[in-house]
């Protein structure tokens, strides 16, 4: 479905965090494929990718090496195109948006967790989480009070706010890089390995975090190839050389999870799988 012209600000008709958009996923994905060309040789990357996930979901994506997490992640980001397939965000095919749309789409409503953290190490976290918004036309006053908001989100003591990036931690960091993912209150978090580089506990820490905003109502897709982070997510997509192998509801439910104000008909198909103990393979 194509955006009319007169349409001048999708931002105004965005739904906000918790409301689902009328198709009711939030991605919906068909047969995706992408081949990356590098001189003569061919990279089939992702083989025919078939995918939902609702508003309010957690998914974990995992695979060994080379599988195509980070490729599939970087088309649902908006960040890469795919060489064929359907990509509908919240109801819109994304092929047909304008550049200016898919800039507010990566903007507002998906927030981006990378495994290497690129914040600017020279400048303080403040200046850090605030940087998305510098250009938007915020006034300074206002950034600042987003950007506090974001950290006090993720974790972040206050102490630390006025640090250089280069003076924390990696756990630290990994909050920091959090926060300014979250600076647009995103609907969609998008994290790759993001605790691949930090150790087992503060890991922990960060999956913790993660787990409250998606109780919070922020729908997460989180990369890994860790079986025992990817148990912390409410449903895990196992893909393998391009492919969706399985897709499962984890076993178990957290009572703030099932709590959280997710859209009752985005909830209740994973109520009804869990229920069933389903193991649904999707391609
Ligand atoms: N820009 C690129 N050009 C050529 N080939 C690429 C490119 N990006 C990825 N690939 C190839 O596509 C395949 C999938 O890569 P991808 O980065 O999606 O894997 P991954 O599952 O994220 O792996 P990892 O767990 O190591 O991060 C790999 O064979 C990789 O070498
Ligand atoms: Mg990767």
């Amino acid at each position: 479905m194509k955006a009319s012209a007169d349409e001048t600000t999708r931002e105004r008709d965005m739904p906000t965090v918790n409301e689902a958009p009328s198709s009711g996923h939030m991605i919906e994905c068909r047969d995706l494929t992408k081949v990356y060309l590098s001189g003569d040789q061919e990279t089939h990357a992702l083989c025919g990718v078939s995918l939902t996930i609702d508003p309010g979901e957690y998914v974990a994506i995992m695979g060994p090496s080379g599988s195509g997490k980070s490729t599939l992640m970087h088309i649902l980001g908006a960040l890469d195109n795919p060489t064929s397939g359907e990509y509908y965000f919240e109801g819109q095919e994304i092929s047909e948006f304008s550049d200016d749309e898919l800039a507010d789409m990566r903007r507002l409503r998906i927030g981006f967790v990378f495994q290497q953290f690129n914040l600017l190490p020279r400048a303080t976290v403040l200046r850090n989480v605030v940087l998305p918004l510098v250009y938007s036309g915020i006034p300074r006053g206002e950034r600042e009070e987003k950007a506090e908001a974001a950290l006090r989100k993720a974790g972040l003591e206050e102490s630390h706010w006025t640090h250089l990036s280069n003076q924390l931690s990696g756990g630290q960091i990994q909050r920091v890089a959090i926060a300014r993912a979250l600076i647009n209150d995103p609907a969609l978090i998008l994290a790759d390995e993001p605790t691949g580089n930090l150790d087992t506990k503060t890991g922990d820490i960060i999956l913790e975090t993660f787990n409250e905003l998606n109780d919070k109502g922020h729908t997460i897709v989180l990369i890994t190839h860790e079986s025992a982070v990817a148990e912390r997510a409410r449903r895990t997509i196992r893909i393998m050389d391009g492919l969706i192998v399985s897709d499962q509801r984890n076993g178990h439910h957290r009572a703030a999870a099932v709590a959280a104000p997710a859209p009752v008909d985005a909830a209740a198909p994973a109520e009804t799988a869990a229920a069933a103990g389903e193991t649904e393979v999707v391609s």
